[in-house]
């Protein structure tokens, strides 16, 4: 078997949103188009007998959001697409974080209607972290929205890249008549139809053409403008540019009424990238080597709770991975095999002989992994870019049945190894501060303490609001940093040092008077972008 050729048949993407843009129809959709599905509520449906499934779920039944991260496959065009997918709430925005560190393009949706959203361009930070290429769709034309060309400037703005159109809506809302692609120079005519796959596409010699005029009336001379200044803004569109992330494709559509995905779907497979290299601490991995490596981006639990395996997600990057083979788990320098691994074919899962770079594998774990795990096949390097984020909210653990100090410890050890929340410790390791992104995963850790660790407990409140991982060139400036401030610092599990303060006032004056110290966003020093001393800031 050619390992060349299983890889360029790879694309691997997530769809991100703020939610309710329609990440979750768009997904169905491209399904849909995929022929992996074949009516439309698929997806969604999953959703909810997943949820039934478990009592740990119940939660998310209860707030009607999807807590799981799931990956779906399906061949189109002779390849395999891996549709990573990212939890809708934001909430669990780190979750999805995670997931863009193991993709190779993303798709983003933003609502016609309300533009660019706060959890948008928070995403996109993170994807500009890595340079990851972005195709934006802009979803529910069929709504009297933004102006096109007023929601391009906010797109480039707010997204802090540059965007290039390649289809054009054409009216919006009760009069959204279609979308004119400007590559292929053919209309496409919007039909409302929200279980059906077609569409009319109008073949026009040029946008002279009269019938232009006849199917369009008065739309065609404003379309007639319109494309006449895109082409004056914007150069002709290098797929070079969209690879290196330096400039984001832009579609325009409905997903409920499924369109705008055919057009969408089509490119994606023609420019999204393959499988790329991988920066390790040791070396750059190419997919193609023989050797197999990969790295653990996400970890679920068990959905039944009376078991306690859980399912750690592979992201293959180089080599083979094969079923009942020895591989080498770089941080516990132990050697572990796997009789179960699995993929996810159209929504179901079925256990895997095989899987090649950009594949995903679902990993039966009994607490070996840990987010960040790099498995290989004898090499001991680690893949770098799975940092942990900065959390937003932090809350004290407090144990409330002392009888069960223990079960709490393990408990809360393994459910920050599965990536749940971030803990740090102070006085060496009596106090503890449970950091997230959202209010919710206090519910989840609550709940999943009792439940599957007996354990009880209660947060209170703590009036931080930033923490910030610190390093210096400089020997003794940490320390001297640490004694300076020790109230306000932690470490994380790695024992790192940790910056907390009540506000970026705060955090600013600690940055002017410690110019020695550099404070990062993320766990991942060496990433650039996460370092807000040098005046650039990530999430
Ligand atoms: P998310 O995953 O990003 O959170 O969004 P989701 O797809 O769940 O969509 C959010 C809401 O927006 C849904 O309505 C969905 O039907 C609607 N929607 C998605 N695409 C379009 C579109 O192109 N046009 C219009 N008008 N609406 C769209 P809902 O009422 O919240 O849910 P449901 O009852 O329809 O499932």
């Amino acid at each position: 078997m050619n390992i060349n050729r299983e890889i360029q048949k790879r694309r691997t993407f997530a769809i991100i949103s703020h939610p309710d843009a329609g990440k979750t129809t768009l997904t169905e959709k491209l399904l849909l188009f995929g022929g992996a599905i074949q009516t439309a509520g698929a997806v969604k449906s999953n959703k909810i007998r997943k949820s039934a499934a478990s009592d740990f779920m119940d939660i998310e039944r209860q707030r009607g959001i999807s807590v799981a991260t799931s990956v779906m496959t399906f061949e189109y065009n002779n390849l395999y697409i891996n549709i990573l997918d990212t939890p809708g709430h934001k909430d669990f925005a780190e979750d999805t974080y995670r997931t863009l560190t193991a993709v190779d393009s993303v798709i983003l949706v933003v609502d016609s209607v309300k533009g660019v959203e706060e959890q948008t361009e928070k995403l996109m930070n993170v994807c500009r972290m890595r340079n990851t290429p972005v195709i934006i769709f802009v979803n529910k034309l069929d709504r009297e929205g933004m102006p096109p060309f007023e929601l391009m400037d906010e797109l480039e703005r707010k997204l802090d890249i540059n965007v290039h159109p390649l289809t054009w809506p054409i009216g919006m809302g009760k009069g959204f008549r279609g979308v004119y692609n400007l590559h292929e120079k053919n209309i496409y005519l919007f039909k409302p139809g929200k279980t059906t796959i077609e569409y009319v596409r109008l073949l026009i010699s040029d946008l002279g053409d009269a019938e232009l005029d006849r199917k369009l009336g008065s739309d065609a001379g404003r379309l007639r403008e319109d494309v006449e200044l895109i082409e004056g803004v914007y150069d002709p569109f290098d797929a070079a540019d969209y690879l290196n992330g330096a400039v984001a494709p832009v579609f325009f559509g409905s997903a409920l009424n499924n369109f705008g995905v055919r057009e969408l779907l089509e490119t994606f497979v023609a420019i999204a990238p393959p499988p790329k290299e991988r920066e390790t601490d040791q070396r750059i991995v190419e997919p193609e080597e023989e050797k197999f490596s990969g790295f653990i981006f996400k970890i679920h639990a068990n959905l039944d709770p009376r078991h306690r395996d859980r399912i750690a997600f592979l992201r293959v990057c180089s080599g083979k991975f094969e079923r009942d083979k020895y591989f080498y788990h770089v941080r516990l320098n132990k050697e572990l095999r796997f009789n179960n691994p699995y993929n996810f074919l159209a929504r179901s899962k079925s256990v895997v002989d095989v899987a090649y770079p950009g594949d995903v594998v679902g990993l039966y774990d009994r607490n070996n992994f840990k987010i960040g795990d790099t498995l290989t096949e004898g090499d001991s390097f680690t893949f770098r870019g799975i940092p942990s984020f900065s959390p937003e909210i932090f809350k004290e653990l407090i144990n409330t049945d002392p009888m069960r100090s223990k079960q709490l410890e393990k408990g809360i050890e393994q459910l920050t190894d599965e990536g749940v929340a971030q803990l740090f410790t102070q006085q060496d390791g009596r106090r503890k501060i449970v950091g997230t992104v959202g209010e919710l995963q206090f519910d989840v850790i609550q709940h999943r303490l009792e439940y599957e660790y007996g354990a009880s407990c209660r947060f209170q409140s703590m009036n931080y609001a930033i923490a910030c991982w610190i390093t210096s060139d400089r020997p003794g400036k940490v320390e001297k940093f640490i004694r300076a401030k020790s109230r306000h610092i932690a470490y994380d599990k790695d024992n790192n040092p940790v910056f907390f303060a009540e506000s970026q006032w705060l955090l600013n004056s600690a940055i002017e008077n410690f110019p020695e110290i550099e404070f990062h966003f993320t766990s991942e020093f060496k990433t650039d972008a996460s370092v807000i001393s040098n005046g650039r800031e990530a999430i």
